[in-house]
Protein backbone atom coordinates (compact mmCIF):
# COMPACT_ATOMS: atom_id res chain seq x y z
CA UNK A 1 0.00 0.00 0.00
CA UNK A 2 3.24 2.02 1.13
CA UNK A 3 5.11 1.16 -2.56
CA UNK A 4 3.64 4.21 -4.99
CA UNK A 5 4.80 6.85 -1.99
CA UNK A 6 8.12 4.73 -1.36
CA UNK A 7 10.43 7.52 -3.24
CA UNK A 8 8.69 10.27 -2.06
CA UNK A 9 8.90 8.98 1.22
CA UNK A 10 13.00 8.41 0.95
CA UNK A 11 13.56 11.76 -0.32
CA UNK A 12 11.70 13.82 2.21
CA UNK A 13 12.75 11.43 4.99
CA UNK A 14 16.14 12.58 3.52
CA UNK A 15 16.30 15.93 3.51
CA UNK A 16 14.96 17.54 6.72
CA UNK A 17 14.90 16.57 10.26
CA UNK A 18 12.03 17.56 12.57
CA UNK A 19 10.55 16.32 16.18
CA UNK A 20 9.69 14.20 18.64
CA UNK A 21 8.06 14.21 22.04
CA UNK A 22 10.90 14.27 24.54
CA UNK A 23 8.80 15.19 28.65
CA UNK A 24 7.90 12.02 29.32
CA UNK A 25 10.21 10.70 27.22
CA UNK A 26 8.97 8.92 23.97
CA UNK A 27 9.64 5.25 22.92
CA UNK A 28 11.23 6.94 20.23
CA UNK A 29 13.36 8.91 22.45
CA UNK A 30 14.30 6.08 24.77
CA UNK A 31 15.57 4.47 21.67
CA UNK A 32 17.88 6.80 20.63
CA UNK A 33 19.24 6.70 24.01
CA UNK A 34 19.87 3.74 23.55
CA UNK A 35 21.81 4.66 20.08
CA UNK A 36 19.35 2.60 18.16
CA UNK A 37 17.21 5.31 16.93
CA UNK A 38 19.85 7.86 14.91
CA UNK A 39 17.10 10.11 14.28
CA UNK A 40 14.62 10.47 16.97
CA UNK A 41 13.09 13.60 15.19
CA UNK A 42 12.10 11.60 11.79
CA UNK A 43 9.23 9.72 13.02
CA UNK A 44 7.26 10.90 10.10
CA UNK A 45 3.68 9.94 8.39
CA UNK A 46 4.07 11.01 4.88
CA UNK A 47 2.87 12.24 2.21
CA UNK A 48 -0.38 12.82 3.75
CA UNK A 49 -3.26 15.89 4.28
CA UNK A 50 -1.91 17.53 7.66
CA UNK A 51 -3.72 21.16 6.81
CA UNK A 52 -5.97 23.01 7.39
CA UNK A 53 -7.58 19.97 8.46
CA UNK A 54 -5.80 18.39 11.26
CA UNK A 55 -8.07 14.97 11.60
CA UNK A 56 -7.84 14.29 8.05
CA UNK A 57 -4.94 11.66 7.78
CA UNK A 58 -5.27 8.23 7.96
CA UNK A 59 -2.50 6.71 10.37
CA UNK A 60 -1.29 3.44 8.41
CA UNK A 61 1.92 1.92 9.73
CA UNK A 62 2.42 5.13 11.79
CA UNK A 63 -0.54 4.28 14.36
CA UNK A 64 -0.56 6.55 16.77
CA UNK A 65 2.95 5.83 18.38
CA UNK A 66 4.87 6.16 14.75
CA UNK A 67 6.64 4.27 12.58
CA UNK A 68 10.57 5.55 12.16
CA UNK A 69 11.00 4.86 8.41
CA UNK A 70 14.93 5.84 8.59
CA UNK A 71 15.76 2.92 11.08
CA UNK A 72 12.61 0.65 10.15
CA UNK A 73 11.22 0.68 13.95
CA UNK A 74 7.69 0.24 14.45
CA UNK A 75 6.83 1.73 18.19
CA UNK A 76 3.34 0.80 18.25
CA UNK A 77 4.54 -2.77 20.23
CA UNK A 78 7.30 -2.74 22.63
CA UNK A 79 10.51 -3.03 22.25
CA UNK A 80 13.91 -3.55 23.95
CA UNK A 81 14.50 -0.55 25.89
CA UNK A 82 10.82 1.23 25.57
CA UNK A 83 7.34 0.11 26.30
CA UNK A 84 7.53 -2.73 29.06
CA UNK A 85 6.65 -0.25 31.90
CA UNK A 86 5.47 3.28 32.36
CA UNK A 87 8.15 6.06 32.53
CA UNK A 88 6.15 8.43 34.43
CA UNK A 89 3.53 8.06 36.96
CA UNK A 90 0.87 11.10 37.12
CA UNK A 91 -2.36 11.55 38.85
CA UNK A 92 -5.96 11.70 37.61
CA UNK A 93 -6.85 15.60 37.40
CA UNK A 94 -3.53 16.54 37.63
CA UNK A 95 -1.75 19.67 35.59
CA UNK A 96 1.65 18.54 34.03
CA UNK A 97 4.39 19.81 32.19
CA UNK A 98 4.85 17.82 28.94
CA UNK A 99 7.38 19.20 26.11
CA UNK A 100 8.35 17.71 22.87
CA UNK A 101 12.03 18.40 20.72
CA UNK A 102 12.01 20.15 17.49
CA UNK A 103 14.51 19.85 15.15
CA UNK A 104 16.50 23.07 13.97
CA UNK A 105 16.83 22.39 10.56
CA UNK A 106 12.56 21.29 10.50
CA UNK A 107 10.59 23.74 12.01
CA UNK A 108 7.63 23.65 9.88
CA UNK A 109 5.07 25.29 11.97
CA UNK A 110 1.73 24.42 12.04
CA UNK A 111 -0.29 22.99 15.79
CA UNK A 112 0.08 20.06 17.82
CA UNK A 113 -1.91 17.96 20.06
CA UNK A 114 -1.77 15.41 23.48
CA UNK A 115 -3.70 12.54 24.05
CA UNK A 116 -4.83 9.50 25.79
CA UNK A 117 -6.97 7.07 24.65
CA UNK A 118 -9.31 5.83 27.44
CA UNK A 119 -9.94 1.69 25.87
CA UNK A 120 -8.11 -0.13 27.99
CA UNK A 121 -8.73 -2.97 25.72
CA UNK A 122 -7.20 -1.48 22.35
CA UNK A 123 -4.60 0.27 24.17
CA UNK A 124 -3.60 -3.19 25.73
CA UNK A 125 -2.85 -4.13 22.27
CA UNK A 126 0.22 -1.60 21.87
CA UNK A 127 1.69 -2.98 25.34
CA UNK A 128 2.01 -6.25 24.77
CA UNK A 129 5.44 -7.55 23.71
CA UNK A 130 5.72 -9.90 20.63
CA UNK A 131 2.71 -8.45 18.94
CA UNK A 132 2.54 -5.80 16.27
CA UNK A 133 -1.03 -4.20 16.35
CA UNK A 134 -2.83 -4.37 12.29
CA UNK A 135 -3.24 -1.14 10.75
CA UNK A 136 -7.24 -1.44 11.61
CA UNK A 137 -6.30 -2.07 15.54
CA UNK A 138 -3.54 0.98 15.03
CA UNK A 139 -6.46 3.00 13.43
CA UNK A 140 -8.72 2.01 15.81
CA UNK A 141 -6.64 3.62 18.36
CA UNK A 142 -5.37 6.56 16.56
CA UNK A 143 -9.39 7.16 16.18
CA UNK A 144 -9.71 6.60 20.61
CA UNK A 145 -7.13 8.78 20.93
CA UNK A 146 -8.46 11.58 18.60
CA UNK A 147 -11.63 11.43 20.91
CA UNK A 148 -9.30 11.54 24.18
CA UNK A 149 -7.51 14.94 23.03
CA UNK A 150 -5.94 16.77 26.29
CA UNK A 151 -7.44 20.70 25.01
CA UNK A 152 -5.19 23.41 25.74
CA UNK A 153 -8.37 25.23 26.63
CA UNK A 154 -8.69 22.67 29.90
CA UNK A 155 -5.44 24.34 31.71
CA UNK A 156 -7.00 27.46 33.97
CA UNK A 157 -4.68 30.40 32.95
CA UNK A 158 -2.89 28.64 29.74
CA UNK A 159 -3.10 30.96 27.05
CA UNK A 160 -4.33 28.94 24.01
CA UNK A 161 -4.19 30.85 20.25
CA UNK A 162 -5.50 30.30 16.47
CA UNK A 163 -2.81 29.56 14.13
CA UNK A 164 -1.54 32.75 11.99
CA UNK A 165 -1.52 31.01 9.12
CA UNK A 166 -5.21 29.61 9.36
CA UNK A 167 -8.12 31.97 8.51
CA UNK A 168 -11.38 31.46 10.11
CA UNK A 169 -13.81 28.71 8.87
CA UNK A 170 -11.04 26.39 7.77
CA UNK A 171 -10.95 23.09 9.76
CA UNK A 172 -7.66 24.09 11.67
CA UNK A 173 -9.02 27.27 13.30
CA UNK A 174 -9.17 25.97 16.86
CA UNK A 175 -7.94 27.10 19.62
CA UNK A 176 -8.34 23.56 21.78
CA UNK A 177 -5.09 21.96 20.24
CA UNK A 178 -1.88 23.79 20.76
CA UNK A 179 -0.34 26.22 18.40
CA UNK A 180 3.27 26.68 17.47
CA UNK A 181 3.86 30.66 16.24
CA UNK A 182 3.11 31.66 11.98
CA UNK A 183 5.14 29.57 9.59
CA UNK A 184 4.96 32.79 7.27
CA UNK A 185 5.33 34.99 9.98
CA UNK A 186 8.91 33.24 10.56
CA UNK A 187 8.09 32.34 14.16
CA UNK A 188 7.27 28.84 13.52
CA UNK A 189 7.13 26.43 16.51
CA UNK A 190 10.81 27.54 18.19
CA UNK A 191 8.52 30.30 18.92
CA UNK A 192 6.48 28.90 21.61
CA UNK A 193 9.73 28.40 24.17
CA UNK A 194 12.28 30.39 22.22
CA UNK A 195 14.62 28.17 24.22
CA UNK A 196 18.27 28.05 22.57
CA UNK A 197 19.77 25.81 20.26
CA UNK A 198 20.24 22.39 21.71
CA UNK A 199 18.26 22.73 24.88
CA UNK A 200 16.91 18.90 23.72
CA UNK A 201 18.71 16.41 21.42
CA UNK A 202 18.05 15.86 18.13
CA UNK A 203 20.39 14.29 15.55
CA UNK A 204 20.21 16.74 12.63
CA UNK A 205 20.80 20.35 13.23
CA UNK A 206 20.39 20.66 16.95
CA UNK A 207 16.88 20.66 19.14
CA UNK A 208 14.49 23.26 20.43
CA UNK A 209 12.22 22.61 23.39
CA UNK A 210 8.31 23.68 23.17
CA UNK A 211 6.50 23.27 26.20
CA UNK A 212 2.69 22.91 26.98
CA UNK A 213 0.79 22.10 30.10
CA UNK A 214 -1.90 19.15 29.89
CA UNK A 215 -4.91 17.94 32.49
CA UNK A 216 -4.69 14.52 33.39
CA UNK A 217 -8.02 13.37 32.33
CA UNK A 218 -10.54 11.11 35.32
CA UNK A 219 -9.11 7.89 34.27
CA UNK A 220 -6.75 5.41 35.82
CA UNK A 221 -4.30 2.55 33.81
CA UNK A 222 -1.74 1.09 35.57
CA UNK A 223 0.05 1.67 32.15
CA UNK A 224 -1.55 3.58 29.48
CA UNK A 225 -0.12 5.94 26.58
CA UNK A 226 0.37 9.30 26.17
CA UNK A 227 0.37 9.65 22.09
CA UNK A 228 1.77 13.10 20.64
CA UNK A 229 1.06 14.34 17.75
CA UNK A 230 2.42 17.07 15.20
CA UNK A 231 0.86 18.55 11.79
CA UNK A 232 2.93 20.28 9.66
CA UNK A 233 1.79 23.27 7.99
CA UNK A 234 5.11 23.50 5.61
CA UNK A 235 4.65 19.97 4.60
CA UNK A 236 2.40 16.88 4.23
CA UNK A 237 3.57 15.43 7.14
CA UNK A 238 2.02 14.68 10.53
CA UNK A 239 4.72 13.37 13.21
CA UNK A 240 3.46 10.77 15.79
CA UNK A 241 5.16 9.39 19.15
CA UNK A 242 3.81 8.25 22.42
CA UNK A 243 5.16 7.94 26.08
CA UNK A 244 4.30 5.05 28.33
CA UNK A 245 2.69 6.35 31.38
CA UNK A 246 0.60 5.24 34.47
CA UNK A 247 -2.28 7.45 36.12
CA UNK A 248 -3.58 6.77 39.57
CA UNK A 249 -6.86 8.42 41.10
CA UNK A 250 -6.21 11.43 42.41
CA UNK A 251 -7.05 10.53 46.04
CA UNK A 252 -4.55 7.88 45.78
CA UNK A 253 -1.90 8.88 47.86
CA UNK A 254 -1.26 5.46 49.66
CA UNK A 255 1.43 3.28 47.54
CA UNK A 256 -0.08 -0.71 45.98
CA UNK A 257 -0.25 -3.25 48.51
CA UNK A 258 0.88 -5.96 46.36
CA UNK A 259 3.45 -5.70 43.68
CA UNK A 260 3.44 -2.77 41.06
CA UNK A 261 4.44 -5.51 38.25
CA UNK A 262 1.14 -5.87 35.73
CA UNK A 263 -0.18 -9.00 36.57
CA UNK A 264 -0.47 -10.50 32.94
CA UNK A 265 2.29 -13.53 32.29
CA UNK A 266 3.10 -12.34 29.25
CA UNK A 267 4.84 -8.84 30.25
CA UNK A 268 8.44 -9.54 29.85
CA UNK A 269 11.32 -8.67 32.48
CA UNK A 270 12.32 -5.07 31.93
CA UNK A 271 15.86 -4.21 30.97
CA UNK A 272 15.11 -0.51 30.70
CA UNK A 273 14.46 0.86 33.89
CA UNK A 274 13.63 -1.70 36.32
CA UNK A 275 11.68 -1.36 39.16
CA UNK A 276 11.32 -4.60 41.20
CA UNK A 277 10.01 -2.78 44.53
CA UNK A 278 6.36 -3.27 45.84
CA UNK A 279 6.44 0.17 46.76
CA UNK A 280 8.37 2.47 44.40
CA UNK A 281 9.45 5.76 45.87
CA UNK A 282 7.63 9.34 43.99
CA UNK A 283 10.27 11.27 44.65
CA UNK A 284 13.99 11.01 44.69
CA UNK A 285 16.40 13.04 46.09
CA UNK A 286 19.36 13.32 43.69
CA UNK A 287 22.91 14.77 44.50
CA UNK A 288 24.29 15.81 41.43
CA UNK A 289 28.28 16.03 41.64
CA UNK A 290 30.96 18.22 39.41
CA UNK A 291 34.21 17.88 40.07
CA UNK A 292 35.30 21.78 38.58
CA UNK A 293 37.99 23.85 39.03
CA UNK A 294 37.01 27.69 39.44
CA UNK A 295 38.69 30.70 40.06
CA UNK A 296 37.49 33.45 42.61
CA UNK A 297 33.82 34.98 42.36
CA UNK A 298 32.83 32.01 39.89
CA UNK A 299 29.92 29.77 40.57
CA UNK A 300 28.43 26.23 39.46
CA UNK A 301 24.82 25.99 38.24
CA UNK A 302 23.13 23.44 36.99
CA UNK A 303 20.44 24.06 34.05
CA UNK A 304 18.19 21.71 31.79
CA UNK A 305 15.17 21.09 30.38
CA UNK A 306 12.75 20.45 33.34
CA UNK A 307 11.33 23.51 35.64
CA UNK A 308 13.52 22.41 38.57
CA UNK A 309 16.38 23.14 36.30
CA UNK A 310 15.18 26.31 35.42
CA UNK A 311 14.04 24.87 32.22
CA UNK A 312 16.73 26.33 30.34
CA UNK A 313 16.86 29.98 31.23
CA UNK A 314 20.32 29.90 33.02
CA UNK A 315 18.76 32.62 35.69
CA UNK A 316 16.36 30.37 36.99
CA UNK A 317 19.56 27.58 37.39
CA UNK A 318 19.73 26.11 40.57
CA UNK A 319 23.52 26.89 42.05
CA UNK A 320 25.66 23.99 43.27
CA UNK A 321 27.81 24.60 46.84
CA UNK A 322 31.37 24.78 47.20
CA UNK A 323 31.26 23.97 50.63
CA UNK A 324 33.19 20.55 50.39
CA UNK A 325 35.83 22.09 47.83
CA UNK A 326 39.14 21.89 48.35
CA UNK A 327 42.13 22.11 45.05
CA UNK A 328 43.12 18.48 45.35
CA UNK A 329 38.99 17.76 45.00
CA UNK A 330 37.45 20.61 43.29
CA UNK A 331 34.07 19.32 44.57
CA UNK A 332 30.79 21.32 43.73
CA UNK A 333 27.20 19.62 44.92
CA UNK A 334 23.57 20.13 45.03
CA UNK A 335 20.73 18.04 46.01
CA UNK A 336 17.41 18.27 44.01
CA UNK A 337 13.80 16.37 44.84
CA UNK A 338 13.03 15.17 41.14
CA UNK A 339 9.70 12.53 40.63
CA UNK A 340 10.82 9.17 39.90
CA UNK A 341 10.69 8.43 36.34
CA UNK A 342 11.47 12.09 35.07
CA UNK A 343 13.67 11.93 31.69
CA UNK A 344 15.52 15.02 31.15
CA UNK A 345 18.92 16.57 29.73
CA UNK A 346 21.40 19.32 31.21
CA UNK A 347 24.58 20.87 31.13
CA UNK A 348 26.42 22.65 34.37
CA UNK A 349 26.97 26.17 33.44
CA UNK A 350 30.06 28.23 35.76
CA UNK A 351 28.60 31.83 36.37
CA UNK A 352 30.87 34.68 37.02
CA UNK A 353 30.19 37.39 39.29
CA UNK A 354 29.04 39.62 36.78
CA UNK A 355 26.71 37.48 35.43
CA UNK A 356 28.56 35.78 32.29
CA UNK A 357 27.90 32.32 31.95
CA UNK A 358 30.31 29.36 30.35
CA UNK A 359 28.33 26.13 29.47
CA UNK A 360 30.19 23.01 29.47
CA UNK A 361 31.23 21.71 25.74
CA UNK A 362 29.71 18.70 23.57
CA UNK A 363 26.38 17.19 23.57
CA UNK A 364 23.65 17.69 26.75
CA UNK A 365 23.61 15.23 29.73
CA UNK A 366 20.85 13.01 29.85
CA UNK A 367 19.26 11.32 32.57
CA UNK A 368 16.02 9.75 34.11
CA UNK A 369 15.36 9.62 37.60
CA UNK A 370 15.01 5.95 38.70
CA UNK A 371 12.04 3.80 39.80
CA UNK A 372 12.33 1.82 42.69
CA UNK A 373 12.37 1.73 46.62
CA UNK A 374 15.94 3.61 47.18
CA UNK A 375 15.47 7.61 48.03
CA UNK A 376 18.21 8.80 46.78
CA UNK A 377 20.56 8.84 43.97
CA UNK A 378 23.96 10.50 43.28
CA UNK A 379 25.10 11.58 39.65
CA UNK A 380 29.13 12.32 39.46
CA UNK A 381 30.34 14.34 37.28
CA UNK A 382 33.39 16.28 35.95
CA UNK A 383 33.21 19.33 34.03
CA UNK A 384 33.54 18.98 30.43
C1 LIG B 1 -13.92 10.60 38.19
O1 LIG B 1 -14.54 9.37 37.82
C2 LIG B 1 -15.00 8.61 38.94
C3 LIG B 1 -15.47 7.27 38.43
O2 LIG B 1 -16.17 7.38 37.23
C4 LIG B 1 -16.10 9.41 39.66
O3 LIG B 1 -16.55 8.70 40.79
C5 LIG B 1 -15.52 10.76 40.07
O4 LIG B 1 -16.52 11.56 40.65
C6 LIG B 1 -14.90 11.51 38.90
N1 LIG B 1 -14.22 12.68 39.38
C7 LIG B 1 -14.31 13.85 38.76
C8 LIG B 1 -13.52 14.97 39.38
O5 LIG B 1 -14.96 14.04 37.75
C1 LIG C 1 -3.20 -1.36 39.20
O1 LIG C 1 -2.53 -2.45 39.79
C2 LIG C 1 -2.93 -2.66 41.15
C3 LIG C 1 -2.03 -3.75 41.72
O2 LIG C 1 -1.98 -4.85 40.85
C4 LIG C 1 -4.42 -3.01 41.20
O3 LIG C 1 -4.82 -3.18 42.52
C5 LIG C 1 -5.20 -1.86 40.58
O4 LIG C 1 -6.58 -2.20 40.50
C6 LIG C 1 -4.70 -1.55 39.18
N1 LIG C 1 -5.33 -0.34 38.71
C7 LIG C 1 -5.92 -0.24 37.53
C8 LIG C 1 -6.53 1.07 37.20
O5 LIG C 1 -5.96 -1.17 36.74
Amino acid sequence: MLSPFAPLLALVAGAHAHGYLSSPMSRTGLNAQSGADTCPECTILEPVPAWPDLDAAPVGRSGPCGYNARVSVDYNQPGPVWGSQPVITYSSGEVVDVQWCLDANGDHGGMFSYRICQDQALVDKFLTQGYLPTEAEKQAAEDCFEAGELKCTDVAGQTCSYNPDCQQGQACWRNDWFTCGGFNDGSKCRSVDSSPLNSCYTSIAGGYTVSSKIKIPNYTSNHTLLSFKWNSYQTPQVYLTCADIKITGSGDSTPPSSSTVPPSSTKPTSTATPSGCATPVPTLAVTFNSKTTTSYGQTVKIVGSIPQLGNWDTALAPALSASQYTPANPLWTTKINLPAGTSFEYKFIKVESGGAVTYESGENRVYTVPKGCASDVTISNSWK
